[in-house]
């Protein structure tokens, strides 16, 4: 079967973030905030889901799942879930986990509050490299506690890698009590190497600190690239959990359903006493997530080759119209990682300009990625090539029309 990746779908009138959510989100603003668009003329590239349809197979097995029309309490009783997960990981990454370890939260932010409000004291603090998810930094906010954060290193074609000197640094810090490391790493687009895990976990082990991995990107990678899960390089590491779900690569956040894979039984079972959905999930939630696993590999593999097409296009019309702009395409992820500041040394705020100038909706700078994110745009290229095209065309416009002024 082919999928078409190329279809345009009105999501207007379906109360999602994505079209309705942008001045909450990017601006921290109400409806009193206008622009020279109105939102349906805006191009949307920012918040991380995507403009293509969920797998019709998934689609599918939720309208089986309505069929059987009763839905009542639910939670994860047979066996069939575990199965359809556990494969998928041990086919395309070598590694799977004991049923006995796996849990539910209804995403892996409210997991990430959660395991630290357990893991992490009032005056201990949380590690992690920048720029990071904003949620990272929620998550220590909200838990009241510090976050001690690594800048990346950049080199000069925009590839982004670990300073590893300043990590340990940081992890050594006698109140590091919990590391969140992004595999594969938003916004970078990194696929962390077995080398750089392997050095990371030879860190962590070093000052006996807890670990969230955060994996939920793993799935969407160039092709001929593959994911090593952090446990895999942590076979027998107690203080380490994994967060994986499949909401990002098919599309379906809005079912709210994640994977958190803890190892250590006492963690685990606080994890549950504590989860404040006491341990019930989404009937049709769990019905697609199954379907994704069980069915799903072949979309995603063309999802992947047109992700790349999509990547290739951004290149080349950046090293065409906007030669200044540092990018290199990402490993992993379907967002662009892109330094516009040389295109706009002067212009501070990035996600104002472009929603005013060229009316485009996009996430960037230190306020949106944590730290060591200033001049960055992240740009959600999960659409199709068409309205990228006139994304790129408007950004292209914007800048040389502020160069000009
Ligand atoms: C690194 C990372 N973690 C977690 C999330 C969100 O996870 P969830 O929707 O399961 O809460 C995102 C969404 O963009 C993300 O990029």
């Amino acid at each position: 079967m082919t999928y078409h990746f190329d279809e345009i779908i009105e999501r207007r009138g379906t109360n999602a973030l994505n079209t309705d959510g942008f001045r909450g989100y990017i601006f921290h603003a109400g409806p009193e905030k206008v622009f020279p668009f109105k939102d349906e003329e805006f191009v949307r590239m920012w918040v991380a889901d995507m403009e293509f349809a969920t797998p019709p197979e998934i689609c599918e097995a939720m309208k089986d799942r309505i069929d059987r029309r009763i839905f009542g309490y639910s939670c994860v009783y047979t066996d069939d879930y575990y199965k359809a997960f556990s494969g998928w990981c041990r086919e395309r990454y070598g590694w799977s986990f004991p049923r006995e370890e796996l849990v539910f939260s209804p995403g892996i932010i409210p997991a990430l509050y959660q395991l630290a409000e357990i893991l992490v004291g009032p005056d201990e603090k949380i590690v992690t490299p920048t720029p990071a998810y904003g949620y990272f930094l929620h998550t220590a906010e909200y838990n009241r506690v510090e976050l001690l954060t690594s800048p990346l290193k950049i080199d000069a074609e925009g590839r982004f890698t670990i300073d590893f000197e300043d990590f340990e640094r940081k992890c050594s810090d006698p109140k590091a009590k919990l590391v969140i490391w992004c595999n594969p790493h938003n916004p970078s687009g990194r696929v962390w190497t077995e080398e750089e895990l392997r050095k990371v976990a030879a860190i962590i082990r070093k000052y006996q600190l807890w670990v969230i991995s955060d994996e939920i990107h793993c799935d969407i990678l160039r092709q001929g690239l593959s994911h090593i899960p952090l446990a895999k390089i942590m076979p027998n590491y107690p203080k380490l959990i994994t967060c994986m779900s499949a909401s990002k690569t098919f599309n379906m956040a809005g079912l709210m359903f994640s994977d958190i894979i803890i190892r250590d039984e006492t963690t685990r079972r606080e994890f549950c006493d504590r989860d404040k959905t006491v341990g019930f999930v989404n009937p049709i939630s769990v019905a697609a997530h199954q379907a994704a696993y069980e069915s799903c590999g072949e979309w995603l593999n063309q999802l992947r080759t047109y992700l790349d097409g999509n990547f290739r296009y951004v290149k080349d019309f950046l090293t065409e119209y906007l030669p200044e702009a540092v990018f290199s395409v990402p490993e992993a992820t379907y967002l662009a990682w892109v330094n516009i500041a040389p295109c706009l040394p002067d212009v501070e705020d990035l996600p104002d300009f472009f929603a005013n100038e060229a009316g485009v909706l996009l996430e960037g700078g230190d306020s949106l990625f944590v730290g060591n994110a200033k001049g960055y745009i992240r740009l959600n290229l999960a659409m199709p090539r068409s309205i990228i095209q006139t994304g790129m065309e408007r950004i292209r416009d914007a800048i040389y029309r502020h160069g000009k002024a």
